[in-house]
Parts: structure tokens; sequence; C-alpha cells
């Protein structure tokens, strides 16, 4: 088929090098003149791991090109199909932004008859039968498919989706998705567009849910006899619940989960539908990123001041704070809703002084990024004289750092916060630091020898 792909962020453009992997003659179309000129460069303008090298052989196949018009290209040589894939971000009231989609939209339907369109892009339950409604003829030729990826195997996750789902109104609809996806085995669910829509919320907030489920238990696993890491492996061992989305932090923090799950709240907000599920998912997690926050506050207060909370019972003024992960995950480097983007600004807000350390973000879109924040070159030069060390991404390379080392550069009282709970406990518990988790972890030793009821590992110096 001769497919064109609009937009060529994370979905579009691993999309486009998949496709034509399967055999599509492919052609990206994308309106940032930085990326596009990356693009025909060969270069990848977003990171996901394998994405170069795939990018260079589907390349090398002549069946992958970029441009900036889809109507120029069309005309040349009409395209079969049009995937829709432009951003859908948050709006200032948590609606998503339509502005892409609708833009976009309105030169790709002077096209018909002839593609037929796919949007791709998540929209909120009713945004396709909303279109259809002012292009009657579009019914024919149209399906919303949403897209599942992950980031950080969104490659795989386009040769080996977990389902595909199709929201069609017509066979002919159906039927140009099953070319588009002729050889991809994966089961199938066919719906309505909005079905389909509302497919992609829910599976959303479900995911959502388990993170904040589990942070909301990590809260209840605050004695010193329960482990939420042993919690969790019980709970998930149950196939019916599983592992997945069951890893408590400091919140969820990739580009689609806070912007999807407020979204599907505002929308059902306005259809008059109540979603107390959802919107207690919603509150678990903004509060979430508050806690390390709310750490420092208590354990800086007690071991900067004179007693509890003396110097810092208004902020943190006078802390030195090392902030180690500006990535929500190592292996994106999509950093639109990281919680080091709440996290960084509140510190600094509070009066500390803050060093950011993150070795898959070069120091300059670091320091771009946090203003009034320093942006270290390395792991030990964030920790030296530091007050306390906040973990927001399981860097390797933090968490295979020798912390032995790097506890004696920090300053008393040492605190080391784990936002993602990926240091080892027995570790940490070993050193002279203060090891604060989400939720308590922890050593063997503890579990074997049966801890005390009275003493809090976390908090032993
Ligand atoms: N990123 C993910 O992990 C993921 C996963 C599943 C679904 N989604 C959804 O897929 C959609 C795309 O997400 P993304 O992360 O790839 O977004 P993105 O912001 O990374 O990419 C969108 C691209 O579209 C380009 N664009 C916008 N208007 C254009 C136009 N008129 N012509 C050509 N190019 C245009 C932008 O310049 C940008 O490069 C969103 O709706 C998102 O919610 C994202």
């Amino acid at each position: 088929m001769r497919v064109a792909v609009i937009g060529q962020g994370y979905v579009g453009l691993t999309g486009a090098v998949a496709l034509t992997h399967q055999g599509h003659q492919v052609t990206g179309i994308e309106q940032d003149p930085d990326r596009l000129r990356a693009l025909r460069e060969g270069r990848a303008p977003v990171f996901e791991p394998g994405l170069p090298e795939q990018l260079t052989a589907a390349g090398a196949t002549g069946r992958l090109r970029f441009t900036d018009s889809v109507t120029e290209s069309h005309r040349r040589t009409p395209f079969d199909i049009v995937l829709v894939t432009v951003g859908t971000p948050p709006s200032a009231d948590g609606s998503a932004d339509l502005t892409q989609v609708d833009a976009v939209l309105e030169e790709v339907l002077r096209l018909l008859p002839a593609p037929c369109v796919v949007l791709k892009s998540t929209v909120p339950p009713g945004t396709s039968a909303m279109l259809a409604e002012t292009h009657p003829g579009l019914r024919e030729r149209f399906a919303y498919n949403p897209e599942f990826l992950n980031q950080g195997s969104a490659l795989e996750d386009w040769a080996v989706p977990a389902r595909i789902v199709a929201g069609t109104w017509s066979e002919s609809g159906l039927e140009a998705l099953r070319e588009l996806y002729a050889g991809v085995s994966a089961p199938w669910v066919a719906t309505t567009p909005s079905g389909a829509e509302m497919i992609k919320y829910a599976s959303n907030a479900f995911l959502a849910t388990k993170i904040s489920f589990a942070n909301e238990v990590a809260g209840m696993c605050c004695g010193p006899d329960i482990d939420i890491d042993h919690v969790m492996q019980g709970v998930g061992f149950d196939p019916r619940i599983g592992h997945a989305f069951l890893q408590p932090g400091l919140g969820y923090g990739d580009s689609c989960l806070p912007k999807d799950t407020n979204a599907l709240a505002h929308w059902a907000g306005t259809e008059g539908l109540a979603t107390p599920l959802l919107r207690a998912t919603i509150a678990v997690n903004d509060a979430q990123a508050g806690l390390a926050i709310q750490i420092l506050r208590t354990e800086l207060g007690a071991g900067l001041g004179d007693g509890p909370g003396d110097d810092l019972a208004d902020g943190l003024a006078d802390a030195e704070i090392a902030v180690l992960g500006v990535r929500y995950e190592p292996w994106s480097d999509d950093l639109r809703a990281a919680p080091s983007r709440t996290v960084v600004p509140a510190l600094l807000g509070q009066g500390a002084r803050v060093r950011v350390w993150d070795p898959g973000t070069d120091t300059g879109t670091t320091a771009g990024l946090f203003p009034g924040a320093r942006a270290a070159a390395s792991l030990p030069d964030a920790v030296e004289g530091a007050h306390a060390a906040v973990v927001l991404t399981e860097w390797p390379q933090a968490i295979e750092a020798d912390w032995r080392g790097l506890a004696a550069l920090l300053d008393e009282p040492r605190l080391v916060i784990d936002g993602k709970n990926c240091l080892s406990p027995e570790q940490m518990h070993d050193l002279p630091v203060r090891y604060r988790s989400v939720g308590t972890r922890l050593p063997p030793s503890a579990v074997h020898s049966g801890a005390s009821r009275r003493a809090d590992p976390r908090m032993e110096a």
C-alpha cells in the first residue's frame, strides 16, 4: 500500500519505520523543519531503542521518504491510506487539545475520496463521530485505530501488537486496516470509532489506576515489617492481576497516562458522567509527586536545624538537594510529564539549592528545563556536599553506583530518597545514610531475623 503517516513523533516515526519493514511504500509527513531535516539526513529526532538502526534499514529499502506536505505528495502519486499521528497535548483545563488533529484532518479531508483516513491520535470518545456528521462521505473511508505502544519497546509493539483495535463504520474502512496490518499477528477488536476511542482511554485509565493503587498500598506499608516489594510481588503473581504497572514510585509520569486520565475525566465531566474511581486515581497520583518534598521537609528539618523542623519549617531554604534523574524512564527521552518537571521546581520554590544529574539528558537541556538549578556533569558532582539525594529515574548508572563512595560525599543528614524503589535495600541499609523509599523496603536480613516492631529501618543512620 502507499501509506502517508502525518506527524513524525514517537508514534508516527516508529510507525513509518515499522510499516516500511512490513513492505509498504511509506511517506512520513512532518511540519517541524528541524525534525524533517534530521529525518531526511537519516537521523531519528526522538530517542527510541533500536530506532536509529531500523530507520537506516528502512531508508535502505527505498520505500521510506519524508516530506512536509501530504497534499503535494498525494497529488504526485495518490496515497491508499493516510495515518494521522499528530499530538493531542493537554490543554490548561485538562482536556485534550485537538488543534493539531483538526488542522491535519481539514487538509486530509480535501484529499477524499481517494485515500482511507486512519486516525491514530488519542482523542475523546465521539470525536470521530462528530467529524462524520460534518463530512458524511467519511464513513466509508475512515477508521479510528488507537495506538498502544510503550516508549522503550515501540518498534516491537508495532511489529507484535497486543491487539489491533479497529473502529470503523464500514466494511471498506475495516478492509483498509486489514490490508495495512497484513502479516501482523494480533487479536482484532472490531468496533465503532467511538468504542475504539473509549478503549484507548479506558486502557490508560486502568494502567494509571494500577499505579495509583500500588502507591496507595505503599503508603500503608509504612511499618518495619511489611515490605512493599514483597506485597506487590505476591499480589502480581495472581494471573488475574499481573505484575505490570504495580511498581510504586512518585507517580505515573510518561507522556500519556497523566494527559489521558485528565482528558478522560474532563470529557466525562462535560458529559455529566460521574468518575469517582478515575478522579481518585488522579488525586493519588497528584499527591504522590509531593511525597519526596514531604520526606525532605520532615527529614531535613530535623537534620539541619537545632530540632525537628526548626530551620526548615517554612521550606527547604539552605538545603542542598541532588536530583538524580530527569527522565521518567531511562529508555525514553520524552520529558513531557516526567516527575522531575514537578519535583525540581517545587524544591526551588521552597528555597532549596538543586543540582540535577541525568546521563541521558545533556547539561544544556537540563539547565534549560530547570532555570535556577545546576546541571551536574556526573553523579559524584551532583551528590558532593548535598544533604539529600532524590532518585527519580532508575538509571543503571545510579543503581550500580558506588553508593558507599557517594554516601561519603553527601553532607549530614545524608538522606537518600529512592523515588523509583530501584536501589538495593540491602546495600542502602548497610550504609551511613537515611534511606527512604516509597513504602518500606526491607533488607533480607530483616526479613529472615524478624524485624523489630519499634525500629523503622528507613530511619536508621
Ligand atoms: N508517545 C506515546 O507513547 C504514545 C503512545 C500511544 C498513543 N500516543 C498518542 O499518539 C499521538 C501522537 O503522540 P506522539 O507522542 O507521537 O506525539 P509527538 O508530539 O511526539 O509527535 C507529533 C508530531 O506531529 C507533528 N505535527 C503536528 N502537526 C502536524 C501537521 N499538520 N503536519 C505534519 N506534522 C505535524 C509534530 O511536529 C510532531 O513531530 C498522541 O495523540 C498521543 O496521545 C502516544
